[in-house]
């Protein structure tokens, strides 16, 4: 048997527990994993709570992305054998907050040495998240990029691909994040009431993209500060940016794999901020579920080794 985190029933945290199950076994286009550690994402309560729509069996396991060891192949899955250390999305309902699980192959990469298993859990979703949200408007050295909740595990690694590619970065998030966002290299603007004012001061033409990771309100405030509608790209809140004019996040498959080599090259830090170790997945989610994490949040399952 093998250890998963579920939840029994859609709504609030009280239908999480640990829970056992046999070992799952991978169908085609699927890897079977050991999983070393799995990154907590707000999608992770936002399928819990039914939020992100009602289509897992219940009970159903938590957790979209992982890193760990390959302990069995799938039908028609080329590229991987056992015993190698990967990274990626958790195959839809197999759940990452488990000592086993199953992965898309599609959507894992092998993990470079260079990169611990706890920052490896914090690429397929995170990284390649920051990743498509600064590449998909494409900006030159010296334009300018605000990022709306630079202060999570998604704006952290978003500002810091902004720093290599030269751009102006601005991150917006709450006063206690000051140092951790400018420690980006990017200049740090507190959240809330007065934005506008405060990004004019320092960009007085308006902003190159709008990289929103917040929605709602936060994203009605900074989408205005954006040159053109169209450049802003949300993450957070389809329905909000499109009523704007702006877009909708795309993220593909081999996004994992370029934000992977520029994580292996030191040129960006996953910034895992916090670990728990699975029995203590209820406070991770909840951490995360509170709305104002500091960098990444990780579950380290096995420890790691390397
Ligand atoms: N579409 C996709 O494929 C995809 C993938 C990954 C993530 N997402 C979404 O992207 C969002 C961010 O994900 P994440 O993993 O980075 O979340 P996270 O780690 O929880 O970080 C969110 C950050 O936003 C900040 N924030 C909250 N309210 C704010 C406001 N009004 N103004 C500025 N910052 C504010 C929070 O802290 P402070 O308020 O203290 O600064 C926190 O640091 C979530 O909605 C998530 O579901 C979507």
């Amino acid at each position: 048997m093998s250890k998963v985190y579920v939840f029994t029933e859609y709504g609030g945290p009280e239908n999480q527990e640990l829970t056992d199950r046999e070992v799952p076994q991978p169908g085609p286009g699927e890897l079977g994993v050991r999983v070393h550690a799995a990154g907590v994402n707000p999608l992770d309560w936002k399928l819990r709570s039914g939020a992100a729509g009602r289509s897992r069996t219940l009970p159903a396991a938590l957790g979209e992305e992982a890193a760990g060891t390959v302990t069995a192949v799938g039908e028609g899955v080329e590229g991987f054998t056992v015993g190698d250390e990967v990274l990626g999305l958790v195959a839809p309902g197999a759940g990452g907050y488990a000592e086993d699980t199953l992965l898309a192959a599609e959507s894992t990469v092998p993990k470079p040495e260079e990169i611990s298993f706890i920052d490896g859990a914090a690429i397929p979703i995170a990284g390649s998240t920051a990743y498509a949200g600064t590449h998909q408007v494409e900006l030159e050295p010296g334009q300018s990029l605000l990022i709306n909740g630079a202060g999570g595990g998604v704006g952290l690694m978003a500002a810091q691909i902004g720093r290599v590619h030269k751009f102006q970065v601005i991150g917006v998030g709450s006063e206690d994040k000051r140092g951790l966002i400018k420690s980006t290299g990017a200049t740090f603007v507190a959240s809330g009431q007065g934005l506008a004012d405060r990004v004019h001061q320092v960009l007085p033409d308006g902003v190159d993209l709008v990289f929103d990771l917040v929605g709602g309100q936060a994203l009605r405030s900074a989408a205005p500060l954006a040159k053109d509608p169209s450049l802003v790209v949300s993450a957070a809140d389809a329905g909000t940016v499109e009523e704007l004019g702006g877009q909708v996040l795309r993220r593909t498959p081999e996004m994992i794999g370029k934000i992977t080599g520029v994580i292996q090259y030191g040129l960006v830090d996953p910034t895992v901020l916090t670990t728990y170790p699975l029995k203590q997945a209820g406070d991770a989610v909840a951490q995360v579920e509170e709305g104002h994490t500091r960098g990444k949040v990780v579950l380290e399952i096995i420890a790691d080794q390397g």
